[in-house]
């Protein structure tokens, strides 16, 4: 059995974050959604909020987890065999590059890179944060819970 960790901060989760989920669970035996708690960072929802969001999406059928510290350290404690990251734009890659080489070289992990879908490619979170405080349209850009969350958070 592979088991695939996908990490972020997804704050908040977006239609690119549920596109790589649900291309992992295409490829691995199981896959957990691994949302940081960094309190130094300001997040506009609390790590147990990006959690639920994306238990409302998935339902039993994706395990969801928050971490704090080394990723490698929680990959390993989860028995995790890949990470997998979701790659957009070349300065993705490269970023995503360097954190791939780092984290192997602290755990023997291997990440994995899926290239975005085409028609989700261009959404981040915070440009749909920015939409969202500016007043403009987030539909399709991310699910219908987060909409809401986002909405009610910005009231
Ligand atoms: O969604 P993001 O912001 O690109 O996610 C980045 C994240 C959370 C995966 C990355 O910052 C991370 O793994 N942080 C945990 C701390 C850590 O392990 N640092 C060394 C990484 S090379």
């Amino acid at each position: 059995m592979t088991t695939a960790m996908c990490p972020g901060s997804f704050d908040p989760p977006t239609n690119g974050h549920i596109d790589l989920v649900e291309r992992a669970r295409a490829v691995f035996d199981r896959v957990i959604v691994a949302v940081i708690d960094n309190p130094s960072k300001r997040h506009m929802f609390t790590a147990a909020e990006r959690a639920d969001l994306f238990r409302v999406v998935f339902g039993d059928t994706v395990e969801v987890t928050t971490f704090s510290g080394l990723l490698v350290d929680h990959a390993r404690e989860k028995g995790v065999d890949v990470i997998v990251k979701g790659i957009r734009t070349t300065a993705d890659h490269e970023y995503e590059t360097q954190m791939a080489h780092m984290n192997r070289h602290l755990s023997g992990i291997e990440t994995m890179f899926l290239p975005t879908s085409p028609d989700v490619s261009f959404i981040s979170s915070s440009l749909v944060k920015e939409v969202a405080r500016l007043g403009g349209s987030i539909t399709g850009l991310v699910p219908q819970a987060v909409e809401l969350a986002l909405k009610e958070k910005l009231q």
